[in-house]
């Protein structure tokens, strides 16, 4: 009597234990880089910061006269950065501009103009504390598009 229950209950209990252990596997959701940095607000601060860096960055901002002259440009601009970067970590976000290479054309983009400007990006990643995974993941991003952007 006791074993016919048994029997009944075991693959009941073999089918409970299965589907807990899968909900516990697929449970720790690995997050996005955007939700890891902080979704839209915290790039949004890192942007405005970044840009603040370049402008006053006397290797690079010949290249951003056009924008720091022109409020409205640099809004866009501002937020083509920022709408990049939410797509390419993995945000709701659509990226409207130009591609990389496109963008870029004719600038004569050099080495170490492309250097200057991750290291402005760098420093505005630190001013806001981003941990070091999450920097190193955007900036490998970012990297993958230096074949684009530089020229010289
Ligand atoms: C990974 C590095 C870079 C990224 C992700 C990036 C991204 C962008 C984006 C999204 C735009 C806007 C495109 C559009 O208007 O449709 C842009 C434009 C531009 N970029 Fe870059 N860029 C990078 C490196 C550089 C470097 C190294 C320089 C020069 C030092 C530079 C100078 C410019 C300039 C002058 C514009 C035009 C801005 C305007 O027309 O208002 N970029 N870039």
């Amino acid at each position: 009597m006791y074993s016919r229950i048994r029997k009944a209950i075991a693959p009941a209990l073999i089918l409970a234990v299965a589907i807990t252990a899968s909900v516990a596997l697929a449970a720790p959701q690995q997050k996005s880089l955007y939700q890891r940095l902080g979704g839209k607000p915290a790039i949004t601060a890192v942007v405005d910061e970044f840009v603040s860096r370049v402008a006053a960055d006397n290797r690079i901002n010949h290249y951003f006269s056009a924008d720091v002259a022109d409020p409205a440009r640099l809004v866009t601009f501002k937020m083509n950065l920022i709408n990049q970067i939410c797509q390419g970590t993995g945000g709701p976000c659509t990226y409207m501009g130009k591609d990389m290479k496109t963008a870029h054309a004719g600038m004569g983009i050099t080495d170490a103009d492309f250097t200057a400007l991750v290291q402005d990006l760098t420093g505005a990643l630190d001013k806001f504390n981003v941990g070091d995974k999450e920097k190193n993941d955007l900036l490998a991003i970012l990297g993958s598009m230096k074949p684009d952007i530089v020229s010289k």
